[in-house]
């Protein structure tokens, strides 16, 4: 387990804004930030941070917390992996109890891969760098490429020795586990029993999560043997799912927020020539081709995509159906190509950056406009053959959500196809209506509503239950527990200790409520007034989702309970004293009313005389209790 020190020296060094702000594009609105909301696919920004409570809250997906919470929910990372990359960003030494994890299982599996991920390319990187067969075979190739030492060292390449067993037996005896070699693929599992290495005589490409952890491998054999793949990659495993990653991104990622653009390119060596050329907007899909979720990473960071390809025109032509979804998830697409024989890797090396750079300019068209030229050169004067193409153009179109978008490509197609513009129109409106249709039958769940001007203050429903009465308490114990508290001159107190021991006799019923009652109660025991951050930055994830939803909305409990007495409350906090016991005795009397309630309903069930007396007693007394709440709870008011 971390220490609690080092958890403390990490909550304090962290600001919520840097972190969220390596995921999403943050824009400043008042006192907090808001964006595109990671979790769902949006396009009105509802995912807000709190930089003055260290918080962010998504109205899309209802998700919410800390800086922690936020690392868990996007990267699947569990709690002290949350720890240890804030640790890792902020530069804190952690330090750990040699406790055993408690760790689910598959919480467990993920880190070990993980952990044998990492250690492998440290082994191939070393390799590369300081043996003989390294850097006679491995790091001599790098250097004809043309990475340099800085690129090497960033992307962490590495060199597989030509033997069976270099790797996985110095795995072995370092002490990793034979599974977690094998699960990960790096090592493969003879009939025997015993392993031996999957990338051998390769140089090696580690490839990187999101967060900057290796994850995978691609592995290039030197060889020239066309019967070698000339890439040998990582399998998928329980860390890598190679539709949700894309090589380069974690090295990429600041440079496309800043330059609101990403470029995507083939291949492991085009990221990186281009990466070491300064244009660090880079990443590849490497092999596969592009899928949806990784169209939603990228569009994390900006809205718009370039796509470079090398001149080879029948592998232009195969993925231009598959780019229509990039168009559906909303974003902007460009092309450009390269002149025949060049891909970005070597055009790039051979013109340098600026020409480099010039040429994109230069040459980059619209998606939309480019598959229309392509289309209809293939099409030459076939009339039934362009027809076809106008309607595959028109159905692209129609995947543009933004219609205005929409519409200025119609009137440009409309030149190029030289067709009149208003028969497209109606086209596309047609396909629009059949692809509406469509979705209604599909979807039951609703598109989400159009928020204009999301806010913090988020209305909330307003209940009498057990549960939001629960949670006022809750609400009440975060803001004002801390806070002192003037009983009409008499005596000041803790409202915090004040409301926990009012509360003694309650039980609460709401599993995340009573959990914070209980912690808060323990730390009031102790001698401590618990602070948002406390709970805030509470590993269990229920906790911070409660804590977070209430700091994050306005919850209006308090406002209807005085609207049900009617009385006017204009500020809570001057009317601090009726709030707090109002909201206790309101849940008091609320509790009082359920034991009545089941007291009522066994009295009709026994027949048993002494039985039924016993229970009325009970009924008489806890009805005087009812009386006094309601009593008290009208003096506290009228006062
Ligand atoms: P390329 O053949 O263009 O690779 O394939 P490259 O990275 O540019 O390598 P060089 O320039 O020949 O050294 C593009 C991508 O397709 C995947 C790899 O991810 C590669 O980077 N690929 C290619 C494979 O996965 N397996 C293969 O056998 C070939
Ligand atoms: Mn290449």
């Amino acid at each position: 387990m971390i220490t609690k020190a080092t958890v403390d020296r990490i909550m304090e060094a962290t600001d919520i804004v840097e972190v969220i702000g390596e995921f999403v594009q943050l824009k400043k609105r008042g006192a907090n930030y808001v964006g595109l909301s990671p979790f769902a696919n949006e396009r009105t920004p509802s995912f807000t941070v709190s930089p003055a409570k260290g918080i962010f809250k998504d109205f899309s997906s209802g998700k919410g917390g800390s800086a922690v919470t936020f690392l868990m929910e996007l990267e699947k990372f569990t709690y002290p992996e949350a720890l240890k990359w804030l640790a890792k960003k902020y530069g804190i030494e952690v330090q750990e109890t040699v406790e055993a994890p408690e760790n689910k299982e598959e919480e467990y599996r993920r880190e070990s891969l993980m952990i044998v991920s990492g250690y492998a390319a440290k082994f191939f990187h070393e390799s590369l760098l300081n043996t003989d067969e390294g850097k006679a075979i491995g790091l001599s190739y790098f250097k004809e490429r043309g990475f340099s030492n800085e690129t090497i060292a960033k992307f962490e390449l590495g060199y597989s020795p030509d033997q069976w067993e270099a790797f996985s037996a110095t795995a072995i005896k370092e002490g990793y586990q034979e599974d977690f070699l094998v699960e990960s693929g790096l090592s493969v599992k003879r009939d025997n029993g015993t392993l031996y290495d999957r990338y051998r005589g390769r140089v090696m490409f580690p490839i990187h999560s999101f967060t900057g952890r290796v994850i995978a491998f691609g592995g290039r054999t030197l060889k020239s043997d066309k019967n070698v793949p000339k890439y040998v990659n990582s399998p998928e495993s329980e860390i890598y799912h190679k539709s949700n990653v894309l090589y380069g991104l974690y090295f990429a990622k600041k440079a496309i927020r800043e330059e609101d653009n990403c470029y995507l390119v083939e291949g492991y060596a085009d990221v990186l020539s281009v990466h070491q050329a300064g244009i660090e907007n880079v990443v590849a899909s490497s092999g596969t081709s592009l899928t949806v979720e990784q169209i939603r990473l990228i569009s994390r960071f900006t809205k718009n995509i370039t796509i470079l390809y090398d001149g080879d025109a029948a592998g232009i032509k195969a993925s231009l159906r598959g780019l229509d979804m990039i168009l559906e998830e909303g974003l902007n697409v460009k092309v450009v190509l390269f002149p025949d024989g060049d891909d970005p890797d070597s055009y790039v090396r051979k013109v340098g950056t600026a020409a480099f750079k010039a040429h994109i300019d230069k040459n980059k068209k619209d998606f939309i406009l480019y598959k229309t030229d392509i289309l209809l050169k293939d099409a030459g004067n076939d009339p039934i053959k362009r027809s076809e193409v106008i309607r595959e153009i028109v159905e692209s179109i129609a995947k543009i959500p933004d219609s205005i978008k929409a519409s200025v490509f119609i009137k440009e197609c409309s030149h190029i196809l030289q067709i009149d513009e208003r028969s497209l129109l109606s086209e596309l409106n047609k396909m629009r209506l059949a692809k509406a249709k469509k979705e209604n039958q599909q979807q039951t769940t609703r598109e989400p509503e159009i928020i204009e001007e999301p806010l913090f203050d988020e209305p909330q429903e307003k209940t009498h239950d057990s549960n939001s009465q629960e949670k006022e308490i809750v609400r009440l114990l975060l803001l004002y527990g801390n806070k002192m508290i003037d009983w009409d001159g008499i005596a000041n107190t803790y409202i915090g200790p004040f409301m926990i021991a009012e509360l003694s006799d309650v039980e609460f019923e709401h599993p995340a409520s009573k959990a914070f009652l209980e912690i808060y109660s323990k730390e009031v025991e102790n001698g401590v007034l618990p602070e948002e951050q406390h709970f805030i930055h509470h590993p269990d994830k229920n906790i911070v989702d409660l804590v977070v939803t209430l700091l994050a909305t306005k919850y209006t409990l308090s406002e209807n309970w005085y609207e049900m007495h009617k009385i006017l409350v204009p500020d809570e906090q001057a009317n601090m004293k009726a709030t707090i016991l109002g909201a206790i005795f309101h849940l008091k009397k609320q509790k009082v009313g359920k034991i009545l309630e089941n007291l009522r309903n066994e009295l009709q069930k026994t027949d048993v005389e002494a039985d039924q007396e016993i229970l009325l007693s009970q009924y008489m007394h806890m009805k005087k209790v009812e009386k006094t709440i309601s009593d008290y709870l009208g003096s506290v008011i009228l006062k």
